[in-house]
């Protein structure tokens, strides 16, 4: 199926942003790829070229498919530029309502009145964000999952005002991109990161009055209910901090039944924030 995007800004060229300019380039389309620095544009393209690498390894990917690939990803540190003649911006800044509402605003001036403008946000409102612009009928979320080249889904947001046409689109799109969408109104977390939530919590909370230790828990998850990782295992691999902001914003929104569990709080007043701090529920220092 052909696609009627064949030029798309990504802003943010993070974890989330890079991994998303891949999939776009892999799919056929060109990619702006858009930060505030340098130093982020070039982490972004560098772990652009590890995952490359990775797959090459694995024989998953050859030499001329990474070339054409790569050929479509053009790094731009300036937001202005990078949004001319294109059909579609995703937006994939740091998750900070100010900086997600001043961003839309300057879109809202450099791009076409046809633009539409997708956010990758985990959580915050779509309708809140598409008040920094005019275009609330063409403001949609696109929530990828880390890493996007390699995880299927993507939940697309609906906003209180997003048109039904920017809907069919922005679906239509995903599956071009071979992703799997499943639709979803504006409410905290979403439908993936508000059920993982009280997944989350219930474990640590389980581990915290000594029903059973992390990895008899994790083993019973991963075995019992054929999950791949077990729930501490998942939460190293994402990040405590994350998981509390998550469970914070779900809480804050939703009520007390979502306050997170002390030891997740206390885990990450330590730093035992996980793999990425080598320490987590596991150690990862040996
Ligand atoms: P990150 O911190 O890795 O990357 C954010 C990038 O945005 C940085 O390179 C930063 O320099 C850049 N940036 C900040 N302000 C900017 C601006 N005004 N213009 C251009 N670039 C700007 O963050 P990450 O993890 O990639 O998250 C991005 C978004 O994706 C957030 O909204 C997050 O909630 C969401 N998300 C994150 C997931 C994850 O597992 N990390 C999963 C799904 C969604």
């Amino acid at each position: 199926m052909d696609s009627q995007f064949k030029k798309i800004a990504v802003i943010g060229s993070g974890t989330m942003g890079s991994g998303i300019a891949l999939v776009l380039a892999k799919a056929g389309v060109e990619v702006n790829l858009v930060d505030i620095d340098q130093k982020f544009l070039d982490s972004g393209l560098n772990s652009i070229q590890r995952f490359l690498d990775s797959r090459k390894r694995k024989g998953k990917i050859n030499d001329g498919e990474i070339k054409i690939l790569k050929k479509n990803i053009h790094p731009h540190l300036n937001l202005k530029e990078a949004t001319q003649d294109i059909q579609l911006v995703i937006e994939a800044i740091t998750e900070d309502e100010k900086a997600k509402k001043k961003l839309f605003e300057k879109l809202e001036l450099y791009c076409d009145n046809n633009v539409i403008f997708a956010t990758n946000t985990s959580a915050l409102k779509i309708s809140d964000l598409a008040s920094a612009t005019k275009r609330p009928d063409k403001l949609i979320g696109m929530h990828f999952f880390n890493p996007p080249a390699l995880m299927d889904l993507v939940e697309v947001i609906k906003g209180e005002e997003t048109s039904d046409e920017t809907i069919t689109t922005i679906i239509a799109l995903c599956k071009h991109l071979e992703k799997t969408p499943v639709l979803s109104r504006e409410a905290p977390g979403f439908i993936v990161n508000r059920l993982l939530w009280m997944f989350l919590n219930e474990s640590y909370k389980l581990l915290e009055s000594g029903v059973a230790e992390k990895e008899h828990i994790d083993k019973a998850i991963k075995l019992g209910l054929n999950h791949p990782m077990g729930p501490f295992e998942l939460s190293d691999y994402i990040g405590l901090d994350v998981m509390l902001n998550i469970g914070n914003y779900i809480k804050d929104q939703l009520g007390e039944q979502y306050e997170p569990a002390p030891l997740l709080k206390k885990m990450v007043k330590e730093g035992k924030l996980g793999k990425k701090a080598g320490i987590g529920f596991y150690d990862y220092k040996q």
